[in-house]
């Protein structure tokens, strides 16, 4: 009875913990490119910061120091991200069929691509208003035209709601097929997205960007993101343009950790003896359960190290 108990307590305290030591971040004052900063961080520690939550936000802003400047971090504009409406599916380089010296409109903050009437595509920013050609899963009619004007976001809805998604084109094929319905410029389900992964290859989950952040005009140059110190809101730079930043790191041994464990025992708890008896039954319990490479030992509080609780309901 009494070994379920500490089994129990055991694993909810390592859980606790886990959560809190996994990630650990630094501040670096010295100016850098973001491309330079990153480097810093991989031979340093682990990578640029990642920021996946607000409690990390919270984290981060707990080294940072109080006097307000711009600090990169990990997230920046990747020009070559293109992904299918379906599935979100990267492109990778599949079957393309761009104009000549497409995709060109590399540096806008986001692109989405019109098949024109030959069948040609052509990356445009996504207010543009075209037609749209929805794919429709169940059939018989896979491509089923839309001649309404609606920008890509609203197309790409537009086909959610009524049939499957924006066409995907996999093959020449199926190009010629979606291409002999058209007699003008039509959106089809390729989209670049914007800020989509971390420098350590994670996707962008949370953001916490600064009012008129990004900034929604045409880039001249790469895009990256750092936090402001004192407020914890991101702002988008240029990559070049050298700041102080943020690195993360994983520590393989975690310095310290102090669990408190609760529980009943006829047994003197302060009893040096009982005491060690606990430890081993805890060490062993944690063995068995992977955690390796570790040490446990009591803390003590008014030279004690268990104290009486007053009985509270249940
Ligand atoms: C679905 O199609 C109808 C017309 O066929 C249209 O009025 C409606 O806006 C479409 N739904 C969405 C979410 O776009
Ligand atoms: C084109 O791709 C579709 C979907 O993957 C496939 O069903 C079809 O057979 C392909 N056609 C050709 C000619 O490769």
């Amino acid at each position: 009875m009494k070994r379920t108990l500490l089994f129990v307590l055991t694993l909810s305290g390592l859980s606790a913990v886990s959560t809190n030591i996994i990630k650990e971040y630094h501040y670096v004052s010295d100016s850098k490119t973001w491309a330079d900063a990153q480097s810093y961080c991989r031979e340093n520690f682990d990578d640029l910061a990642t920021i996946n939550n607000e409690d990390e936000n919270v984290k981060l802003m707990s080294v940072s120091p109080s006097t307000a400047r711009k600090a990169w971090i990990g997230l920046y504009d990747h020009f070559e991200a293109w992904k299918w409406a379906l599935g979100d599916t990267d492109f990778n380089n599949g079957f393309s069929n761009w104009e000549t010296d497409n995709p060109n409109v590399k540096h806008a903050p986001e692109s989405c691509t019109k098949m024109t009437e030959s069948g040609r595509w052509d990356d445009i920013q996504c207010f543009y208003q075209h037609h749209a050609v929805c794919y429709h899963e169940p059939g018989p009619t896979k491509y089923i035209l839309v001649e309404t004007l609606m920008n890509w976001h609203d197309a790409m809805a537009y086909c959610r709601f009524n049939y499957t998604d924006l066409v995907s084109v996999r093959n020449l094929s199926e190009n010629n097929q979606i291409s002999s319905l058209l007699s003008r410029g039509t959106w089809i389900g390729l989209h670049r997205k914007t800020w989509p992964y971390w420098s350590d290859k994670s996707p962008n989950i949370f953001t916490k960007w600064a009012t008129n952040h990004p900034v929604s005009t045409t880039r001249t140059q790469q895009y990256c993101a750092s936090v402001g110190t004192a407020s914890g809101k991101w702002f988008d730079s240029g990559c070049g343009t050298t700041q102080h930043f943020f690195c993360q790191s994983f520590p393989p041994h975690q310095h310290e950790a102090r669990f408190k464990l609760k529980f009943q025992s006829e047994a003197d708890l302060n009893d040096p003896a009982v005491q060690q008896q606990i430890l081993e039954q805890l060490h062993a319990n944690l063995e068995k359960h992977g955690v390796a490479d570790f040490k446990l030992r009591w803390t003590q509080t008014d030279g004690l190290t268990f104290h009486k609780e007053k009985k509270t309901k249940e």
